[in-house]
Order: structure tokens, then sequence, then C-alpha cells
């Protein structure tokens, strides 16, 4: 295990905590595959995992931002999109052979995570509670 979810990461929102814990383990499921030398096949699926799991993750915080009238949510959204374009490029490159899913890959994918959250995501949950709607669910 190389991260683990904390309290402070959270964003009061616990459908979108259960998400980033749900992130946080499939990266800790990727490091673990990429230090045991499992193959690039085995590899690959969990690659593959994580960004269908990324990409559900951010539509879902995308649709709880407008549902709030969230006023950050086009720099937001242009960040995920950045991302999963980013992992996107790593997961060709790597089936392809050109690239080696090495730690410098891992760092950069848990580095993001945890800045997003605590940085970007933050702002949303800060948000949310200062302008509650109670027909929003949580
Ligand atoms: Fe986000």
């Amino acid at each position: 295990m190389i991260i683990n979810w904390e309290e402070k990461y959270s964003v009061k929102v616990q459908e979108l905590d259960d998400h980033h814990k749900q992130l946080v383990n499939l990266m800790n499921e990727l490091y673990e595959a990429i230090k045991s030398g499992n193959s690039t096949t085995e590899i690959s699926v969990i690659l593959d995992k994580l960004i269908d799991y990324t990409k559900f993750h951010f539509s879902s915080e995308e649709k709880f931002m407008i549902k709030c009238g969230y006023p950050g949510y086009d720099k937001h959204k242009s960040a995920h999109e950045q991302f999963v374009n980013k992992i996107l490029e790593y997961q060709i490159e790597f089936k392809e052979g050109n690239l080696l899913l090495g730690m410098d890959v891992m760092n950069f994918l848990i580095k993001w995570l945890i800045r997003h959250i605590s940085i970007e995501d933050k702002k949303y949950g800060i948000y949310f509670a200062l302008n509650r709607d109670p027909a929003i669910a949580n």
C-alpha cells in the first residue's frame, strides 16, 4: 500500500468520498502489480479498471457540481479532462510497448489524485456545505 485515504481528504459528500476511496484502492492495486513484476496483460487489466472508474467518478462529480450550481465547474471539468487524456495516453503507450509503467508514472498518478482531492475537490465540498440545498442528497 502506498496511499491511504484519510479523513483529511474528505469532501463531506459520502458518495464522492467512497469513490475517492475506491480510486485509492485501484491505484494501490496498480502499484502492487507493478512492484511485483506482473505481466503487461495483468497490469493492463488493472489500468483499464482504473481508467473506467476514474471516468465514472469524474462524471458523477461533474453531475454533482452542476446540481449544486458550483461556479468552479468549467475549470474543474477541464482539469478532469486533462487527467483523463493523460492516462489514456499512458494506456495506449503502455499497450503498444512504448512505455514502461514504473514508479514515475505511479508517482504522477498518486500525486495528481491527492493534490486534486485536497485542493480542487475540497472547494466544491466547501461550496456545497455553505449552499446546502435540502433537495440534494447528503
Ligand atoms: Fe474532481
